[in-house]
């Protein structure tokens, strides 16, 4: 390097430093080529914790947007088929939206996604009583779940994209659970046009674990209607059946020929009527994905046929709930201003199946100290 080009890059160097110093950006030296993440103040909960937003953009300019309370993806605009960019999930714009309450919407849920029968469970000759919050069952990790949390966060490197990770202390015996857990999740917006969820987990005593995103999407737009025309591809042959209280019953039961098969790609919306199960009805089921989970593997596919904007789901879980929004009604209002009315938004929540710590013929849930929880999930996009 000559000594002008030197200096002129030390300059440069030094305005970059100072932008970042002054706009509280910061750039991880080994983003991929075009890919970024800015941090800025999301706002402070009501006992006064400092909440973070992370923007990561791709090279493509897909743009995804996480707070560090809930881990939550709060925004993620990708582009139609004309290249028309949209944000494709539910949310809101402030914080205190999000702590008034709402099912969900974008959060990281733990220490168990989805239900346990009762709120109990034996493990190692104990009896655990956790919280009823869901009628007679526990939800998605209890009255404050890792969704109502907020979690640290650095960027870190990524080849390809751009990273954040959040990382989670669950005290021993919080929300009635065994053991301390460290729970960390990547979130990884990739220059292919894939936000992927890298999770771990490790715990100093047996406990069970289940994370997973719950995003509802809608690939029309936030906001733009309904996800009864979304046409949906599931590769599962079987599900698990569930009782009034959506609890499963413990058989595994086939989906051909009935209004839960999903193999070949139906509009959400073509049977839901005729789905079984209590009011207000729809989809609110995990589906048992024909790879079995363990690598990561195609699961899913969606594509909203006005846009054509479409997503895969590929995880290395052995199952998928998929949730219809069966219970929006239109109560809250999103960050579009539009009211969010059932079926508004749909999640495929990638997962260990419900109730498993009380079903043992489903796949375990336990992890032992001294092992290391792994999950990966990646939502990509696409358009045609
Ligand atoms: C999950 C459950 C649903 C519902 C939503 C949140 O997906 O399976 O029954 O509780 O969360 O409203």
């Amino acid at each position: 390097m000559t000594q002008r080009s030197n200096t002129v890059f030390v300059a440069c160097a030094a305005f970059v430093l100072a932008t970042a110093v002054a706009t509280g950006w910061t750039q991880p030296a080994a983003a991929g080529k075009g890919a970024r993440v800015d941090k800025t103040k999301f706002g402070t909960t009501k006992d006064g914790q400092a909440v973070d937003l992370y923007t990561l953009t791709n090279a493509n300019g897909i743009v995804a947007r996480v707070m560090t309370y809930g881990a939550l993806l709060t925004e993620l605009h990708v582009p139609d088929r004309t290249g028309q960019m949209a944000d494709v999930v539910l949310g809101f714009k402030t914080l205190e939206a999000y702590e008034g309450g709402h099912p969900y919407f974008g959060a990281t849920i733990g220490r168990v996604a989805n239900r346990i029968a009762k709120g109990k469970f034996r493990l190692e000759g104990r009896e655990y009583t956790l919280a009823t919050n869901n009628g007679p069952n526990h939800l998605h990790g209890g009255v404050r779940g890792f969704d109502k949390r907020v979690w640290r966060a650095q960027t870190v490197p990524a080849t390809g994209g751009a990273a954040v990770k959040f990382t989670y202390t669950s005290a021993d015996m919080e929300e009635g659970y065994p053991g301390t857990l460290t729970a960390t999740v990547v979130y990884t917006l990739t220059n292919s046009n894939e936000l992927r969820f890298d999770y771990t987990a490790t715990t100093d005593k047996a406990t069970p674990i289940n994370l997973t995103n719950h995003s509802y999407f809608n690939l029309a737009g936030d906001g733009a209607g309904t996800i009864l025309g979304h046409e949906l591809m599931i590769m599962a042959d079987r599900f698990t059946p569930v009782d009034d209280t959506l609890i499963p019953t413990g058989e595994i039961a086939g989906v051909r020929g009935t209004v839960m098969d999903f193999n070949r790609s139906t509009p959400i919306g073509a049977r839901i009527a005729q789905v079984p199960g209590p009011a207000p009805g729809g989809y609110d089921h995990n589906y048992v994905l024909t790879h079995g989970g363990g690598v990561l593997a195609m699961s899913a596919t969606v594509r909203e046929p006005s846009s054509g904007r479409v997503l895969d789901v590929l995880t290395s879980e052995p199952g998928v709930q998929l949730y219809t929004g069966n219970f929006l009604d239109g109560t809250l209002t999103g960050k579009a201003g539009v009211a969010y009315t059932q079926h508004s938004g749909f999640c495929l929540e990638t997962q260990h199946f419900p109730d498993a710590i009380n079903h043992p013929n489903f796949p375990s849930v336990v992890l032992q100290p001294g092992k290391t929880f792994k999950s990966t999930t990646v939502y990509r996009f696409s358009a045609r």
